[in-house]
């Protein structure tokens, strides 16, 4: 066994302060560049697996209403088969092809290498929609999104009848929303056909002046069904996976049809540590150069955990290249996690200029979404961020977990597409034995609430009955339940409550952050709630990078609130403003827009690297919150779906907005009524302790009220929640509030937060300060006072 414990450049002396010039580039040069570049992608297309069963796959198509296609990563089945189908006439009367995908960043990418391929504008033929993006037109036909978008399409047209084929791809990946959608498909299935034969039983009344011929005349009623069926063809639904288990999908569809798709996959090599790795960013980084320096040509893949690590470990590749003598430093990075912006996605599909070398930091997005082409050796430190929920302790928490067996043979099979490849597994072979073979579905370790309030808007009453491909444990859907009661939008029959629940389920939001922006509107501090909300749907805000921790802590103390993150955030975000405001002024008599945009991005930039605060985030916050005006009101439904942006969305709904200004009593109030579920308060030792219903540990500090739940156990008659009843007790949780915020290590007697994270500690991030009494006064439902 080889062994990987060999020192990196940690030992090189020499340094140089140079930066590496070289930049991937995704612009042809010249017209002779697009040329060849459209001659290779054909080239490419032509030799992928899939190109070789093309008028099978479109036959299989044409003969089952469900086809399960499993196939090899980079087979060709994202990119090619919406092709295939479209080519053979599967989009009649404008209809369009759906792909769904679990990320947001696959459906982007392949949306516009798909275009390209097509030799399109992205957005015409070929586009894509994920939240807050949308990126299609009348005439789009072939269609990426994600599957919770697909999901919210639903909401307003429950039979998807704009679709005549939808592709549910990465269904192994079993997201909660991929899990739901596919539960959805079969009901519009089935809905599809009966309006078939409803319009063809009406159509055949009229023809025959009331009187039924179906059983006179048997031949002629056929026909006529197929007819109708021409009229309204029905849904065809694929289900795409990487893994080989298709058994799952093949027997919820009722023994539908599947196939598989041969990949070409090269040997790998696999290497393990001798030993267990104290430290696997740091083992990561001394594989990386190790590869580098001593490996022949060839990309390397990195899979790290979120973007804050990749950018951690970016950062640290930089600075080791420094220390290399010129001619090793021909390595590049290239990193690619959900919530990068689009333009720099692309970089990683550009290959390296000659001589060099390009390091690929990915999350596991590259395990199976996103095919990058040139990879020949494959770092895997062996783990994933994963969301994990306790439905007992209400509590969701992302923790770092090994990866399953599966997740690793997808991994190093990246190393093996093009050629024979190197896999460097970061941990003693003997655990990979340990590992569990396939991940937990995340419909089993997530918070449903947002989920079961869709469902509800979509008319499913009866939650536990739902038909899902795995149920979700009970006691996971009745916490789910009860929150949502408690915040309002579910009756006391459990149906969605009108407006509130209606309104809860439009926003594509956290039902908590839904509640917080409705109730903001009559607090009168809707407009900051709006920032609020747009500034936590990004990755973090605040850049701390290691090295300069100290300078980036006292950069944020200028902008800090005594009362808590929600407003310091706030403080961020209209300090902005004013700067581009301030520029606006000093710029009123330039004319060309273009330029204005470009310099202002320009100096954003500047005060983001002056602040330490992450640009990339903050100009995704302002996408989100951007005022957004529709210019029809004669499509509702059609211009609420398309206004992404979370203020066309309570624009429409009416909600007044207006601003509470200098009271930001009011706004934190709002905070309280809206959050008050997530309350914290502290103990003597200077720990917190949450507020919740039915954990049963009494905490060391005197409450001055109980917490209750008031529940109506007794109206849902498939759940039993007689347990419920009469128990109000406190909780005992000991929480730490997060170093991350400005109430760290601050005197705060009571805060809400918006998240409970357990790394190895358990902390509440993002809090602001509130008084107890509130809590009382404004969730009288959930606090009363005592004695
Ligand atoms: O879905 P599957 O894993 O079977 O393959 P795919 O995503 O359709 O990718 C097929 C090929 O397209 C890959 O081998 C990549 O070389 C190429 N591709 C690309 O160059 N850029 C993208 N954004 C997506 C795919
Ligand atoms: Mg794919």
């Amino acid at each position: 066994m080889p062994s990987m414990e060999q020192n990196g450049p940690r030992n090189t002396t020499q340094t140089r302060k140079q930066k590496p010039v070289l930049k991937l580039s995704n612009q042809p040069r010249c017209a002779a560049d697009a040329i060849s570049r459209r001659e290779i992608v054909k080239k490419q297309r032509e030799s992928l697996p899939i190109a070789s069963v093309k008028e099978r796959l479109v036959q299989e198509v044409k003969n089952h209403d469900v086809l399960i296609i499993v196939g090899e990563t980079g087979s060709g089945k994202t990119t090619q088969l919406p092709q295939f189908l479209f080519n053979a006439g599967f989009c009649p009367n404008g209809k369009v092809i759906g792909i769904t995908q679990p990320r947001r960043v696959a459906a982007v990418t392949v949306a516009k290498r798909v275009a390209e391929e097509c030799g399109v504008e992205l957005g015409l033929k070929v586009g894509y929609s994920i939240r807050f993006d949308d990126r299609t037109s009348s005439s789009t036909r072939i269609k990426y999104m994600t599957d919770g978008l697909l999901l919210r399409e639903a909401l307003l047209d429950p039979y998807l009848s704009r679709y005549s084929v939808i592709i549910v791809d990465e269904a192994h990946e079993r997201t909660v929303h991929t899990d739901v959608l596919l539960g959805l498909l079969k009901n519009v299935q089935r809905a599809r056909l009966k309006s078939v034969i409803d319009h063809a039983v009406v159509n055949n009344k009229k023809a025959s002046n009331g009187i039924t011929k179906e059983n006179e005349k048997g031949a002629e009623c056929t026909n006529f069904l197929k007819q109708c069926q021409r009229k309204f063809p029905p849904l065809k639904l694929i289900i795409m996976s990487a893994s080989l288990d298709a058994r799952l999908f093949s027997e919820y569809f009722g023994g539908a049809r599947a196939v598989h798709v041969e990949g070409r996959q090269h040997h790998v090599d696999i290497f393990y540590t001798l030993h267990a790795e104290t430290d696997y960013v740091d083992a990561a980084l001394i594989t990386i150069f190790q590869i580098h320096l001593e490996e022949g040509p060839g990309d390397i893949l990195v899979f790290l955990t979120g973007q804050e690590e990749i950018e951690g470990v970016e950062r640290l590749v930089q600075e080791q290249l420094q220390k290399l003598p010129e001619e090793s430093r021909k390595l590049l990075t290239a990193p690619i996690f959900s919530s990068l912006p689009s333009e720099q996605q692309m970089r990683v599909f550009m290959p390296a200029p000659a001589g060099h070398r390009k390091v690929i930091l990915a999350t596991n997005i590259a395990e199976t979404s996103v095919t990058i082409p040139g990879v020949k050796y494959v770092i895997d430190p062996g783990f994933i961020k994963a969301r994990s929920y306790n439905p007992v302790k209400g509590m969701e928490s992302l923790i770092i977990i090994p990866t399953s067996k599966a997740q690793a043979l997808q991994r190093s099979g990246r190393a093996g597409r093009e050629g024979p490849g190197k896999c460097f597994r970061l941990y003693p072979e003997s655990e990979f034995e340990k590992l569990e073979d396939s991940t937990k579905p995340e419909i089993k370790r997530c918070n449903l609430s947002n989920v079961i309030l869709q469902l509800k808007a979509l008319g499913v009453d009866d939650i536990i009955g739902f038909d899902f491909l795995e149920k979700p444990s009970r006691a996971a859907i009745q916490k789910s339940l009860e929150e949502l009661f408690l915040l309002g939008a579910l009756t006391d029959d459990c149906k969605l409550s009108d407006p509130v629940g209606h309104q809860m389920a439009r926003l594509p939001l956290d039902p908590i952050y839904s509640k917080a922006l409705i109730l903001a509107s009559q607090f009168k501090c809707l407009e900051e709630m709006l920032i609020a909300v747009s500034m936590l749907s990004v990755e973090s805000i605040f850049y701390n990078p290691r090295e300069k921790s100290e300078e980036a802590k006292t950069a944020k103390k200028c902008f800090a609130s005594p009362d808590g993150d929600h407003l310091t955030l706030i403080n961020v975000y209209r300090a902005a403003g004013e700067l581009l405001q301030k520029r606006r002024m000093e710029t009123g008599i330039e004319k060309n827009e273009k330029n204005i945009k470009g310099k202002n991005e320009k100096i954003l930039r500047k005060w983001c690297r002056e602040n330490f605060i992450n640009s990339r985030s903050l100009r995704h916050a302002c996408d989100i919150h951007r005022l957004f005006t529709p210019s029809s009101s004669s499509f509702p439904l059609e211009v609420i779906f398309h206004c992404s942006q979370i203020r066309g969305h309570v624009e429409q709904m009416g909600l007044p907005i207006s601003s509470c200004g200098d009271d930001t009593l009011q706004f934190r109030r709002c905070l309280a009524a809206s959050f008050f579920l997530n309350a914290a308060l502290k103990q003597p030792e200077g720990t917190y302790s949450l507020w919740r219903v039915g954990h049963g540990i009494q905490p060391s500090i005197e409450i001055p009220f109980h917490v209750m739940s008031r529940f109506p156990f007794s109206c849902i008659k498939t759940l039993k929640f007689a347990e419920m009843n009469g128990r109000a007790l406190a909780s005992g949780q000991v929480v730490q509030i997060h170093p991350t915020s400005v109430l760290h290590q601050s005197k705060v007697e009571c805060v809400i937060f918006d998240e409970l994270v357990q790394t190895s500690q358990k902390y509440i991030r993002n809090t602001t300060r509130i008084d107890y009494l509130w809590l009382a006064e404004l969730a009288p439902h959930y606090y009363a006072m005592q004695g």
